[in-house]
This record gives structure tokens, C-alpha cells and sequence, in this order.
């Protein structure tokens, strides 16, 4: 194998020696499959792709300070993977079941989980899709479900640095009654245009905003927003964000380190009032954010004053990369270790 180049690795796709599968036919799950195989072979007219029935997770493998592979959250990911089926209607991947098949793709691809102290990891990519064939508009009656891993950096290049976001007002993600709060394609659909187009114009990402009032902030790209001030630290409350599972570990942190905790919804113009801003996911981790601009009424506000991420950023942010790689006592039980 050429060596990788851990420190440089971007956010993208990485080949692997395997990927597990399983498929769901007659009510019931098949066993795990092993493959090589990077594609997969399916009817034309499978209802992933023409009615978006697909739904995905994302979680991260680390190594531990003492070398162990530490997988952060699985269980979380496997019952967010449950809401995202019951919403689109597909069978559930009973959580053994997801947790059984993370482990094996995390086990047989060992090699590509990176050293301690690279600052990568191995991103984890279970998805479910539809693979019955259908036409007129319903639910498949055969599935399949797909764990597939590779080494990854940062998802902002910039890393655990600020960076600017756009808010936009002409794109909604995610209806208020809609499909935002599940994790499923149809949403990152919805959201690729303002995305490409705050790439374009010099921002990581776009924020957008909540699409009835157009008063609230809603989801931060591919992550959900925070703000902190007077020692609270403050996410939006929505039906049409994704329930993150960084956001949930860092409220409990936040808690942890003497912190109020607030889940409510934030009005645009409360982003003056903030000390500290940023954005949080698995991928993002935290991505604090040194700019916002809101593109249509030029209104701008600043963080970071010095260029370098907020105090209270800094601290959760090493809180969570301590326990994710075993630096600190996991007491929540978040992590499952591979021996
Ligand atoms: N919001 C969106 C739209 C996402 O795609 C993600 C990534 O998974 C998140 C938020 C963050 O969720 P989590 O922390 O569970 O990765
Ligand atoms: C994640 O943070 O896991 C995501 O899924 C974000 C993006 C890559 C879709």
C-alpha cells in the first residue's frame, strides 16, 4: 500500500479494501455481506432514484491515545438512521444490526484508521436506500443498506480555523413540515445551489434561514449553528434541522464546564449580541466562524476579532477531541472500542 499522507488527507471519498452490506427483501433482513466492490448494482427503476427514498448517517472512528479504535456515538447514529426510516418510509436497521455492520467495516478496514495525533479519522458512511423497483410514486419492497468507510481531514479546509458564512434568503433547505429534521438526500438536494454559490462568492458555507418567517436561523450548511454569550451557549430549536449528535455531546459539555445551555430559536438580528459563533457536525466538528454576511441586505457581523477561534470555542472544542480520542474519560459513554 503507498502511504497515506495523513495530515493532508481532505473531506472526500477514499477507496478502501471493503464495505459491508445487508438486504432487506419478503419483511427481513439478509445477513452481512462482505465486498471489494466499490459499486452497486441495481434496478432502473429503483425508488432511490426516482423518489429520493434514501437516508444516510455519518460518524467518525479514531485512534486512542493507547491505540485503541474508538468509535464515537454509534448508537445515536443508529437511531437517528431509524427516524430517517420511519419518515421515508423504509424498514428500520435495527440498532444491533447498524452497530454489528459499522464495526465490521470499521475492523476490516483497520489500516486506514489514522495514527493519533494526524488530526484525521476515519469517517463512517452507513446508507439506506430503496432498490425495489417501483413507478408509480410508493414505497420500495426490497432495500439495501451499505457501510462504507474512508480516512478523512477537515471538512472546512481551513480546520479548526474561522471561517465566513453566507446567510441566504432566496434558497430553504428544508419546509417547515418537511423532511430537515431527518437525514436524507432530498434535503442536501435542496441545499446545493446556495451551497455552490456561497463557495463561489468566498464563504464556506450557507446559512439558511427558517423558511416560513424567514426571522430565525435555521441549519449552518451541512452542520447546525451555535452562539455563545454570557457563558451560554445557544442552538436554534427547529423542526427542520438536523437533531446533530455533535451539538447534543457538546450541550452536555457545555454544561459540564459551568455553561448555560439554551435550545430555542435564535432571531437573525441576535447575531449581534454574540460573543462567540460557529458550526458543528461530525464532518465540521467545530468550524468556529469569523464572518456572517447576510447576502441580500449586506448586513455583516464579525467574531474573531484577533483571527483566531473564541475561548469557549477552544475549550469545547478540545473537550470533545479528548474524549473522542481517549485523552479524557469518556463518563457520557460515548465511545465503543474496537479491541
Ligand atoms: N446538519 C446537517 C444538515 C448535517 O448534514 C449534519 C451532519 O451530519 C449535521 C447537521 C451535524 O450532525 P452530526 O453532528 O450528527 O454529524
Ligand atoms: C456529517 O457531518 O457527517 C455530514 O454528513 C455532513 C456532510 C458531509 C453531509
Amino acid at each position: 500500500m503507498n502511504t497515506i499522507d495523513w495530515k493532508n488527507l481532505p473531506f472526500g471519498y477514499f477507496k478502501t479494501d471493503y464495505n459491508v452490506r445487508c438486504y432487506y427483501k419478503d419483511g427481513k433482513w439478509s445477513d452481512l455481506d462482505v465486498t471489494d466492490n466499490e459499486y452497486i448494482q441495481m434496478h432502473m427503476a429503483a425508488t432511490c432514484l426516482h423518489y429520493g427514498q434514501e437516508a444516510f448517517e455519518g460518524l467518525k472512528a479514531f485512534t486512542g491515545k493507547d491505540g485503541s479504535i474508538r468509535i464515537f456515538r454509534l448508537e445515536e447514529n443508529a437511531k437517528r438512521l431509524i427516524n430517517s426510516s420511519i419518515g421515508l418510509l423504509m424498514p428500520q436497521v435495527p440498532v444491533e444490526l447498524f452497530k454489528k455492520a459499522v464495526l465490521k467495516a470499521v475492523e476490516l478496514n483497520k489500516r486506514f484508521v489514522p495514527p493519533y495525533g494526524e488530526g484525521a479519522s476515519l469517517y463512517v458512511r452507513p446508507l439506506l436506500i430503496g432498490t425495489g423497483a417501483e413507478v408509480g410514486v410508493k414505497p420500495a419492497k426490497e432495500y439495501t443498506f451499505i457501510v462504507f468507510v474512508g480516512p478523512v481531514g477537515p471538512y472546512f479546509k481551513e480546520g479548526f480555523k474561522p471561517v465566513r458564512m453566507q446567510i441566504v434568503r432566496d434558497f430553504d433547505r428544508a419546509a417547515p413540515l418537511g423532511t430537515g429534521y431527518i437525514k436524507v438526500g432530498g434535503n442536501y438536494a435542496a441545499s446545493l445551489r446556495a451551497g455552490e454559490r456561497a463557495h463561489q462568492e468566498g464563504f464556506a458555507a450557507a446559512i439558511f434561514l427558517d423558511a416560513r418567517e424567514k426571522k430565525y436561523i435555521d441549519e449552518a450548511g451541512p452542520a447546525n449553528f451555535f452562539g455563545i454569550k454570557n457563558n451560554t451557549y445557544i442552538t436554534p430549536d427547529s423542526h427542520s434541522i438536523l437533531p446533530s449528535i455533535t451539538n447534543m455531546s457538546l450541550r452536555a459539555l457545555a454544561e459540564e464546564i459551568g455553561m448555560k445551555v439554551e435550545q430555542r430559536h435564535v432571531p437573525v438580528e441576535e447575531l449581534s449580541e454574540f460573543e462567540e459563533t460557529g458550526a458543528c457536525g461530525t464532518a465540521a466538528v467545530i468550524s468556529p466562524i469569523s464572518q456572517i454576511v447576510d447576502r441580500d441586505n449586506g448586513k455583516v457581523y464579525n467574531y474573531c476579532k484577533d483571527g483566531k477561534p473564541g475561548p469557549m470555542s477552544v475549550k469545547l472544542y478540545n473537550k470533545l477531541k479528548a474524549i473522542q480520542e481517549g485523552s479524557e474519560p469518556d463518563k457520557f459513554g460515548w465511545i465503543t472500542i474496537i479491541k
